[in-house]
């Protein structure tokens, strides 16, 4: 508990670990040479830039450096690796498949190719949020030159056969994409062992910092680039490395290894413990997504006849952070596009909360939560102020 609050929303951004942000701050202070510069200070801006990617690509199982290229974040990766290949790939088809729960970067990118003449599937996920293998197989015609699955949805944690997928992919010869940004630094993720063309990853997810993220891509894989100009990162993605940034997350990384079965369990443990606790305690409460086909630290809940934003803020009033899969568009609250495509109806969805666990909770933090929850339900649908609730 940091400043009596307890945080409970590590699926949306983690607190920077101290050791990384140590690793940073000479690249933030004396050593702030740009890694293009031939001279003492830019060389060794270089050489911290080199260690990274070499670390990077480790961590997640590259054949080589040079398949990492580093970007602003997950949200970029995914618009790189979808957009690059598409771009690269369009004389060979023009047909993508993606599925209906992936993080808006991924869904706006495909749309955006949709606009510019591709064509999209979307492929819809069964009750538990899970995306068929077969339903992926059917979606692919002739001109399918990419398929993009993510690893973990972001609002259920709910994990997708990435491997079964990635070899029907590779059996028709269709580059395959998948956004990792909720598993890397959480699960072991090892990109022969799963089998993509294409990773999407983002520091800010497992205690690094904001903004810096990158994209694997197979040496084999051709990509054209967003961001022109200098020829960084293999003239994949232009502009001045954000060296303090790349080091962060190459030290995030790293520190993700160190005890990651136990910490893994303890997260788990203390979910499950909430989760057991809210069930049990609130009548109307349902789990959304898979009961173990899911990261450690999900929970999405719904709360029958609770608006979950009206939740949220009272949980906030009581020092309780979470988020919901909404989104508020031009003054009205839009359900949360992965709940609806899980088949739950408009009411359900925005009556669904999502608590995301990390490295630092407690279990007085979430014994807390079960202390606060029911009585705050029992008195929001006693209180129900809005229309249809
Ligand atoms: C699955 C997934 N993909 C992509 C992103 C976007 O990452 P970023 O916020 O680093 O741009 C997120 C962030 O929430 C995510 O959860």
């Amino acid at each position: 508990m940091e400043n009596g609050r307890i945080y409970l929303d590590h699926a949306a951004t983690t607190p920077v670990d101290p050791d990384v942000v140590e690793a940073m701050l000479p690249f933030l202070t004396s050593e702030f040479g740009n890694p293009s510069s031939i001279y003492y200070r830019g060389r060794q801006a270089r050489r911290a830039l080199d260690e990274a990617r070499d670390a990077v690509a480790q961590a997640i199982g590259a054949q080589s450096p040079r398949e990492i290229i580093f970007t602003g974040g997950g949200s970029e990766a995914d618009n790189l690796a979808l957009k690059g290949v598409a771009w690269a790939y369009r004389d060979r088809g023009r047909h993508i498949v993606t599925t209906a729960i992936e993080h808006h970067a991924v869904l706006r990118a495909a749309k955006s190719l949709g606009d510019q003449g591709f064509d999209v599937t979307y492929v819809r996920p069964d009750a538990h949020g899970i995306v068929a293998p077969e339903a992926v197989r059917e979606a692919i015609r002739d001109d399918t030159i990419l398929i993009s699955v993510m690893h973990a949805n972001n609002e259920t944690g709910t994990l997708q056969p990435i491997r079964e997928i990635a070899a029907i992919a590779r059996e028709r010869g269709i580059v395959f994409h998948t956004d990792a940004v909720q598993t890397v630094g959480h699960l072991p993720v090892d990109v022969s062992e799963l089998g993509c063309d294409l990773l999407s990853l983002a520091a800010h997810k497992f205690y690094g910092p904001k903004g810096v993220g990158a994209l694997y891509v197979r040496r084999s894989v051709s990509l054209a680039p967003l961001i022109h100009g200098g020829g960084q990162e293999q003239e994949r993605r232009a502009g001045t490395e954000n060296v303090a940034g790349i080091v962060g997350m190459a030290k995030a990384l790293e520190l993700s290894a160190v005890d990651r079965p136990q910490r893994l369990e303890k997260i788990r443990r203390l979910r499950d413990r909430l989760e057991a606790g809210i069930l049990s305690a609130i009548e109307g409460a349902r789990l959304n997504g898979h009961p173990h086909e899911r990261l450690p630290g999900h929970l999405n809940v719904t709360f029958d006849g609770i608006e979950g934003e009206s939740l949220l803020l009272n949980l906030d009033m009581q020092g309780i952070e979470a988020s919901s899969g909404s989104a508020c568009t031009s003054g009205s609250i839009e359900a949360s596009h992965v709940l609806l495509a899980m088949g739950l109806d408009r009411k359900a969805a925005l009556g669904s909360i999502r608590f995301s666990l990390g490295k630092r909770n407690t279990i007085e933090e979430i014994d807390r939560v079960l202390e606060v929850l029911p009585p705050l339900v029992e008195r929001l649908r006693n209180t129900r102020i809005s229309p249809g609730f």
